[in-house]
């Protein structure tokens, strides 16, 4: 399924009341897209549940049903009719894989193991991400893998992969932290001759561990080693899938940084590979409580967060990867908290979906705030007075949901241009945060 945005909308946000209640929040997007990927190679039948309405989650369906598989959406269930490890067909054409690096990065994984040929092609910020990172061990372990060149020597979508059965078993050291290089690897272990053996430099997100060990694969970790063996899955039957912490982080932040604020967010995942922002919001002052409750495979629970004054911290290269997508809303916080607070490591932001070090230093100093860059991967953002303005989402969702959280903190109205991207993760930012805030703080225009 194509996702087409018609129109651009603009969030206004305007000087708030505190966030109150409880709320939930979408799937988590990078467990949805393991669910779907480990299924179609499944035997059995799998029901996912709930289904995310994010728009990258339904680029993983359109990729799994261009090569042969079968899915169903009954309400806010996905049904998965998985055709085992020799069930994939080549797709009769190019497979889009939208706006959604994760898609594409781990079904060139999947790809990678198919006797056949695959071209992902990719939306236009896409099409610009680097993928050498997955070329480069997909090929040695036997796949042929083109991409596209560029003078400066980028390999980028669309990708044609020939994929070969069995692959070479590798042991791969990550040159970055990265979980999708991890989970390509990972899934194109399942298709390899012996154990693949993968090494991080800083662990990144265990998802594919967790989701390839649920449907029965031979996954185990020692340190910083990950290794996983070749086989056949099995449907586990039905997978509950936690709130997505990632989006969950925008209204979390918001509660500690408006006064009065207390809300309460059911059934997010608190897997710990995804947590770091609670430790850090801590260190800054921060009072939340944690009650987990879910199933042990991906932990889960409720949190719960009262506003309470922040101060800066230093956040350390270790700490980046476990924080990947919270560094934008975690550099709103730094910009309402008291002090300093200096970003170490945090070069990776530059290749997501937009360079979001600039974006988001550019929005913050727009609403006002003082945000420099002593190195080219290091930020530091000196919080105080905002006052609002108006600011590009650089067509990039979490840096749309990070400034209108900064917007919530600032005494003018912020106006976010080009919001209606925060569709690729979290459809309906807009409408929890008015029903969190109070209906007359979030005001949307659409342009035609
Ligand atoms: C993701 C991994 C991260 C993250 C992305 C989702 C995943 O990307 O930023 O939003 O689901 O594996 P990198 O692996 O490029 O760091």
């Amino acid at each position: 399924m194509d996702v087409t945005i018609h129109s651009a909308l603009k969030g206004g946000i305007h000087a708030t009341g505190p966030l109150r209640g409880t709320v939930t929040v979408p799937a988590d997007k990078a467990i949805c897209h393991r669910a779907v990927l480990a299924a179609a190679i499944a035997s059995g039948e799998t029901t996912i549940e709930p289904w995310p309405s994010a728009d990258d989650c339904q680029r993983t369906l359109a990729v799994v049903q261009a090569l042969g598989i079968s899915v169903t959406k009954s309400g806010e269930t996905m049904l998965i009719r998985g055709r085992g490890k020799d069930g994939l067909r080549p797709a009769a054409q190019p497979v889009f894989c939208g706006e959604s690096g994760t898609t594409l990065r781990l079904a060139a994984g999947l790809a990678a193991g198919q006797p056949f040929s695959t071209t992902l092609s990719a939306g236009p910020s896409l099409s610009h991400r680097p993928m050498r990172r997955i070329a480069e061990p997909l090929t040695r372990m036997g796949a042929a893998v083109e991409g596209q060149g560029g003078s400066a020597g980028e390999f980028t979508p669309p990708l044609t992969i020939r994929g070969k059965r069995p692959l070479t078993a590798v042991r791969y050291e990550l040159p970055v932290a990265s979980a999708q290089v991890k989970s390509a690897v990972l899934l194109a272990g399942l298709f390899a001759e012996r154990p693949t053996t993968i090494i991080e430099p800083i662990p990144t997100r265990d998802h594919t561990e967790r989701m390839l060990s649920r449907f029965g694969a031979s996954v185990r970790r020692e340190g910083q080693v990950v290794i996983v063996e070749p086989g056949a899955l099995r449907s586990p039957g039905t997978l509950a899938i936690p709130g997505d912490f990632s989006s969950a982080a925008f209204l979390l932040v918001g509660a500690s940084l408006v006064p009065g604020s207390r809300l309460t967010i059911q059934a997010v995942s608190l897997n710990p590979t995804r947590t770091t922002l609670l430790n850090v919001l801590e260190r800054m002052g921060a009072s939340i409580r944690i009650q987990e409750s879910g199933e042990a495979w991906e932990p889960s629970g409720a949190v719960t967060v009262e506003a309470r004054p922040l101060r800066g911290t230093t956040i350390t290269p270790a700490e980046a990867p476990g924080l990947i997508d919270e560094l934008p809303i975690l550099m709103a916080a730094a910009a309402c908290a008291q002090g300093l607070t200096r970003f170490e490591g945090i070069g990776e932001l530059r290749v997501k979906e937009t360079d979001r070090i600039r974006s988001m230093m550019q929005g913050l100093k727009t609403l006002g705030a003082r945000v420099t860059l002593p190195e080219p991967d290091v930020v530091e953002v000196e919080g105080g007075h905002l006052t609002g303005g108006v600011v590009e989402s650089a067509g990039d969702h979490r840096t749309a949901m990070s400034l209108a959280v900064a917007g919530l903190f600032a005494e003018g109205a912020t106006t976010i241009r080009g919001a209606e991207c925060v569709a690729k993760s979290f459809p309906d930012f807009f409408d929890r945060l008015r029903a969190a805030t109070g209906f007359s703080t979030v005001k949307s225009v659409d342009k035609a």
